[in-house]
């Protein structure tokens, strides 16, 4: 209680918006929250528009013990880098637009439109400036949501939807850094269904995955690699991630089939892959073809694109190559030089702010 007192009066104080860095360590970032300034609020009226939003200082918010939240909340990750010139580059915030309208029509919900979710993204990320860190050490995390507000007992749409953006100065996404991930094959609980929600970035994804994730963390692994719910043979993604197998030139994703998230960061790496000359696959990946895989990585807005080392399935444990020469290195060098203005952008995926 006194540290969220001394949080509310901490943000009491006046801005000085003018300062270039907020005062942070930024050589020591992880992926822990450190609230930015600013919040951009919009709230939907009673007949399914939103009205315009506003920035407020970041606080806590007041809900009903009874919002539709506990059925409805869907949310996005995006960032914000630094130029080395100091000015904000954001990475393709209109697919995440697009992406929370398809999560909000799955989900019965109603949606800003991609001009209304990309002007709240950039007032967030430019009211917050000093928070995006010195270019190199890390991006603005922003993190828009969307959540059934209003009140409701039984199960229905929520007669209230609000859109908040808030932001964070996040570093590398694992406690590992840079350093290749431990990934383990789950075979007992499964992360989505055919017909389910599992391609929605709702927050009823996320949960279920809590205890397989942090079973796998207590024996020392970064994260879990989850199987179809039918067969139980196919790959599907990680907790926080999408995932590759690379054989070869050629590099394999499983397709997006409703059961996982279309990525970002995912489609952005099929891309350049292609562009390099790899032939990119997107198809149902077999477990064995991942035990006898060159190189797998991992792929996401928070994560990156990061190298695994090693995969754990049964009683098997196999290491992967990693390292500079790995198609992992070279597809991530090219995403952050693009995303960080170090790359000319000749694909339209930054906008300057
Ligand atoms: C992201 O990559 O932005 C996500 O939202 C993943 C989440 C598990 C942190």
């Amino acid at each position: 209680a006194q540290a969220a007192s001394a949080l509310r009066e901490e943000r009491k104080k006046p801005l000085y918006q003018d300062d270039e860095y907020a005062n942070m360590d930024w050589d020591n970032l992880g992926f822990g929250l450190t609230p930015a300034d600013y919040m951009y609020v919009m709230k939907c009226s009673k007949d399914g528009e939103f009205t315009k939003g506003e920035l407020n200082r970041f606080d806590n918010i007041q809900l009903s013990p009874s919002a539709g939240v506990y059925s409805q909340a869907i949310y996005e990750g995006t960032k914000a880098y630094r130029k080395e010139n100091g000015k904000l580059l954001l990475f393709r915030p209109d697919h995440n637009a697009v992406r929370m309208q398809l999560g909000a029509e799955r989900m019965l919900m109603p949606s800003p439109s991609v001009d209304q979710f990309v002007d709240a993204v950039k007032q967030t990320a430019f009211a917050n400036k000093r928070w995006v860190p010195p270019s190199g050490k890390g991006s603005l995390y922003i993190r828009p949501l969307l959540m059934g507000s209003g009140p409701i007992l039984g199960l229905g749409p929520a007669p209230e939807y609000t859109f908040i953006v808030y932001a964070s100065p996040v570093g590398n996404y694992f406690k590992e850094g840079i350093a290749a991930l431990n990934l383990y094959v789950e075979e007992e609980y499964v992360r989505a269904a055919p017909g389910g929600a599992g391609g929605v970035k709702s927050i009823t994804n996320y949960a279920p995955v809590l205890k397989a994730l942090s079973r796998a963390k207590s024996r020392g692994f970064s994260d879990v690699l989850y199987l179809d719910s039918v067969k139980k043979k196919y790959l599907e993604e990680a907790s926080s991630c999408n995932v590759f197998v690379v054989k070869g030139r050629t590099i394999s994703t499983p397709a997006t089939n409703g059961t996982i998230l279309e990525g970002i960061t995912r489609k952005s790496v099929m891309e350049i892959a292609s562009d390099q000359g790899y032939e990119v696959v997107e198809k149902a990946v077999h477990v064995d073809e991942v035990m006898d895989a060159d190189e797998v990585f991992c792929t996401g807005t928070a994560v990156g694109v990061a190298p695994v080392g090693t995969i754990t399935y049964q009683d098997k444990r196999v290491e992967y190559e990693t390292g500079d020469e790995s198609a992992c290195q070279k597809l991530r060098s090219v995403l952050v030089g693009i995303q960080t203005g170090l790359i000319e952008d000749n694909k339209g995926w930054v906008t300057c702010i």
